[in-house]
Parts: C-alpha cells; structure tokens; sequence
C-alpha cells in the first residue's frame, strides 16, 4: 500500500480515517492532528506553562515529544508510587522518564509516595479496605491529588496527561454502563481550573488510538516501558478495553465514533441536569490545604492519615 500523500510505501493505515502515510508523513502528521485538538478544544497556548504527567509508558513520552515540537513550554511530572511486583515496575519507569528528559533537556519533577507519606502505594493498599481487591483506587487517587498539587503549587496553566482515545473509550463504557451522570459530565478533553486550587486539566491525545501513538513512538525512535503495572492485572478497564476491541475489529471506527458522539450528547446539554452538578462549595483541606468540599480533610489526607495509623498500630 502507498502512502496517500506520495509514492513511498505506507507503514500505518488508519482504517477509521481511510488514511495510509508513510513514515515521514505520519511523523508530521501526528503533531498537526495533536496542534488542531489543542486549539479546537482550548486546551493552552504557546504562552502556557505545561505540566505534563509522565508515566514512562509510550503516551505520556510522545506527549511530551510532539509538545516540545510543536514549540510549547512543557516541564514533566513522574509520579513515583513505589509499585515493584515481579520486576521494578516504579524504578523502571522513571529510568525511561528520566532518560527521555535528560537527552532532550527538559525538566523533569519527580514525587516519590514513599517519601511523601511513609509508605508505598502498595503498603498502603494492604493496609486499608479502600485498598483490599485492588491498588488502582488509592494510586488514582494518590496520582490526581499530587498532579493537582504539583501543578498548582507550582503555577502551571495547565496539566496534561497522555490519555488516549483507547482509554477514554473504556472510561466513557465504564461511567455510561454504570449511568455515572457526575463522571459523564466531567469526562471529555478539557475540564477547566477553578481558582480556589484546582489546575486545569487537557488530554491531547484523547482522538488517537493506542496503536497510532505506539507507531508514532516506533518510528521517532522513543523508548519506553512496555510492561503494564503489575496491580492493573484483572482491572475493569482493561476488561472494557478488551470489549471495544473486538467491537473495533469487527467495524472500525466504533471507538471513535463512540467518543465523538458522546462529546457531541455533551455539548447540546445531555449531561447538565444533574443535581450532582450543582458545585458544591469547597473550602482548604486542615492538612494540605489542597481545595476539598469535606468539613475537614480532603480524602487523600484522610486515606494516608489512616494509613499511618494502622502502620503505627501493627
Ligand atoms: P494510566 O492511568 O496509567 O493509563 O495513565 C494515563 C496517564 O496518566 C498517562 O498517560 C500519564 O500522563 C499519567 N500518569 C500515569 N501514571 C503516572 C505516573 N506514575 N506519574 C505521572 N503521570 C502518570
Ligand atoms: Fe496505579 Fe498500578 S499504576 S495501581
Ligand atoms: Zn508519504
Ligand atoms: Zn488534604
């Protein structure tokens, strides 16, 4: 197969698009694609300063990559949660984004858990019911306070993660068959700050599939950790992902129309009528002053706090 734009041989056809590129037109076409998502649903300008949220894995990575070249000031964020299992999955993945930053220069701020809370993301787990079946809630939301707080502390615009259409798809599955209107009306590519301490958040790469950013990173050359967390094992979402690929495999373009629609429902006012969405006021948390709509602390203070104790306690 040929590459739509010249004679040289395609490497990826993206059948939901009926377009094949060779590599260098998919290399630049990839960025135009992430330029006209970041103006079409206003997620920064060039005169932004940019958090992005670095996993090690190949998203967050070709974020960053196609951020930098598409001119945009983006400093990283590596969320160690001292995740280990069979092979150091936590110190493997900051080998990968700390070796991305180093030889393109860019700054790259690193949180450990453990040194912030006394215990691993996994320690924690074991330690708490919230943490019984699995550690996904804790290190969600472990990984979304710091990010908020990172980001806001450090005057960021905004914070940016690599989020793609794959895992928008499986989250928008997950909160539709539950009917979670709340979620519903949060999800989508852009959910904007509030001044009381919540940064805003923006997923670029929310409109391309998995495979598109893993060719992306095959071609540019940029490594990355390939394994999945060790705890992801058995998640629902990856249970919904598995769900919608077979649904993609028999009609492609059904992830993608599934989220476009969805976004379409969304701004003519599907989701505006929930009582759930009547903001609720929010105050500083006692502890980490972070914006909460508890009396007093906010639910990751709360979570660690009880942490402490039952490690104090045994
Ligand atoms: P995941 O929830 O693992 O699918 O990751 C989705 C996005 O969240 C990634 O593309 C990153 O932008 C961000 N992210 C996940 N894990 C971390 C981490 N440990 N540190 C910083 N950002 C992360
Ligand atoms: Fe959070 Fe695996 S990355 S539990
Ligand atoms: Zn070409
Ligand atoms: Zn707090």
């Amino acid at each position: 197969m040929k590459c739509r734009k010249c004679d040289n041989k395609a490497v990826i056809n993206m059948r939901q698009h009926k377009l094949a590129l060779c590599s260098h037109h998919y290399l630049s076409w990839l960025p135009e694609k992430t330029e006209h998502f970041i103006t079409k649903y206003k997620m920064f300008d060039r005169a932004d300063r940019i958090l992005v949220a670095v996993s090690g894995g190949k998203d967050s990575l070709v974020l960053w990559d196609v951020l930098q070249q598409l001119g945009y000031e983006a400093d990283g964020l590596y969320i160690d949660l001292g995740i280990d299992g069979e092979y150091a999955y936590s110190e493997e993945s900051k080998r990968y984004s700390d070796e991305f930053a180093n030889s393109n220069n860019l700054k790259l701020i690193v949180a450990e858990v453990t040194k912030m809370e006394g215990a691993s993301i996994l320690k924690a787990a074991s330690l708490t019911h919230r943490g019984k079946d699995k550690p996904c809630s804790i290190c969600g939301l472990t990984k979304r306070h710091i990010m908020n707080r990172v980001g806001f502390e450090g005057n960021y615009d905004v914070l940016v993660t690599g989020h793609n259409l794959d895992d928008e798809a499986a989250l928008l599955f997950g909160n539709a068959l539950n009917w979670q209107v709340g979620y519903l009306a949060r999800q989508g590519p852009v959910l904007d700050g509030n001044p009381n301490g919540f940064i805003k958040r923006a997923k670029p790469f929310c409109r391309f599939y998995e495979r598109e950013t893993a060719a992306y990173s095959l071609l540019r050359g940029i490594d990355y950790i390939y394994e999945e967390c060790p705890s992801a094992v058995g998640a629902k979402s990856i249970y919904f992902k598995e769900i919608l690929n077979q649904m993609e495999m028999d009609r492609p373009g059904t992830k993608l129309q599934f989220y476009l629609a969805f976004l379409r429902a969304k701004e003519n006012g599907a989701f505006t009528s929930d009582p759930g969405l009547i903001e609720t006021p929010l105050r500083k948390c006692d502890s980490c002053g972070q914006p909460t709509s508890s009396p007093d602390e906010c639910a990751y203070c709360r979570m660690w706090g009880r942490v402490r104790e039952r490690m104090e306690a045994n």
